[in-house]
C-alpha cells in the first residue's frame, strides 16, 4: 500500500496546554485527515496536552527536560552516540560566544532528545509535529528524523515568519502594532524556526483586540492549518524545492490550494 492509501503516523511532541494536539486528535478521530498519532511526548510533566493524549488512548510519555538540563554534562557527553563539535558546527540555534557554556548546553540538549528519539522511535513516526513544544531542537535530533532525503520534523509557529521567530509570537505580533497576524507552519532545520516554509496565514488584528483576541484567532487558523498540511504531506503534494545557494522552499502542488487560502481567510474573519 502506498502512503496515499495509508494513514501517515504521527508523534506529537507538547510542552503545555495541548489545544493543536487535542485538534489533531479530533480531525484525526473524525476521519479528516489521512493521519493517525502514534505518540504524544512532553518536555515536562503534569501538563494538559499529555492528559489529552491520555484521554484519547494515545500512549503519551514524558521526558523531563529540567532533568537533564541539571545533569553533569560530562557523563552525558560520554553517552552521545554523535560528535558534540561537529553538531556545535552544524547548529544555528545556541550563540554563547562562551564554547564551553555552549557545549554544556548542546549536549544536555541532546542527551534529552536522545531520550526523545527512544521513546518515540518504537513507533515508527512518519513525521514528528512540534505543537507547541517550547525547546530547541538541535541538528542531532533532525539527522535521526531526516532520513532518506526527507524532511520529517514539522513545527507551527504563531507569527509570519520570518518576523517575530521565539517563543512569544503573539505578544510580538500584537505589542509590534502590527495589523495581520500571520501563522507559519515550517519544517524545521537548524536554526530557530528558520525553515523551509509549508504553508502561512493570516488574521487581522482589529481597533479594539487584545492580544488575547489576537491569539484566539490566530489559534482557530492554526488547528485548520495543521491539519490541512498533514493531508498535503499525506497526499505527497508538499514538494521541497532544493537548490545550491538558495533558500530551500516548499511548492504546495494542490489544484484546491487558492479555495484553501481563501477559507482561511475567511476563517480568520469569523471569530
Ligand atoms: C501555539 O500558539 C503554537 O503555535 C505555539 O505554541 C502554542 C501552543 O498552543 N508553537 P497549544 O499548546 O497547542 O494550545
Amino acid at each position: 500500500m502506498s502512503k496515499v492509501d495509508s494513514k501517515l503516523r504521527l508523534a506529537v511532541l507538547v510542552s503545555g496546554g495541548g489545544t493543536n494536539l487535542q485538534a489533531l486528535i479530533d480531525r484525526t478521530r473524525a476521519g479528516r485527515t489521512a493521519a493517525e498519532i502514534v505518540v504524544a511526548a512532553a518536555d515536562r510533566p503534569g501538563i494538559q496536552g499529555l492528559a489529552r493524549a491520555e484521554a484519547a488512548g494515545i500512549p503519551a510519555h514524558v521526558v523531563d527536560y529540567g532533568a537533564f538540563l541539571k545533569q553533569d554534562w560530562e557523563v552525558l557527553r560520554r553517552d552521545l552516540p554523535v560528535d558534540v563539535e561537529e553538531i556545535d558546527r552544524a547548529q544555528n540555534i545556541l550563540h554563547q560566544p562562551e564554547r564551553e557554556e555552549r557545549l554544556k548546553r548542546l549536549v544536555r540538549l541532546m542527551s534529552a532528545e536522545a531520550a526523545i528519539i527512544a521513546t518515540i522511535e518504537p513507533y515508527r513516526p512518519d513525521y514528528v509535529c512540534l505543537a507547541g513544544f517550547m525547546r530547541l531542537v538541535t541538528p542531532f535530533f533532525l539527522n535521526h528524523f531526516n532520513r532518506e532525503g526527507r524532511l520529517r520534523v514539522i513545527n507551527i509557529h504563531p507569527a509570519l515568519l520570518p518576523a517575530f521567530p521565539g517563543q512569544h509570537g503573539y505578544e510580538d505580533t500584537f505589542s509590534y502594532g502590527c495589523k495581520w497576524g500571520g501563522i507559519t507552519i515550517h519544517f524545521v532545520d537548524e536554526g530557530e524556526d528558520s525553515g523551509p516554509i509549508i504553508a502561512q496565514a493570516v488574521y487581522p488584528v482589529l481597533p479594539g483586540d487584545d492580544v488575547e483576541k489576537a491569539r484566539q484567532r490566530g489559534l482557530q487558523l492554526e488547528y485548520e492549518m495543521y491539519a490541512q498540511v498533514i493531508d498535503w504531506l499525506a497526499a505527497g503534494q508538499v514538494e521541497v524545492v532544493a537548490a545550491a545557494g538558495h533558500r530551500t522552499r516548499t511548492l504546495i502542488r494542490d489544484p484546491e490550494y487558492p479555495r484553501v487560502m481563501e477559507s482561511w481567510m475567511r476563517k480568520a474573519f469569523s471569530c
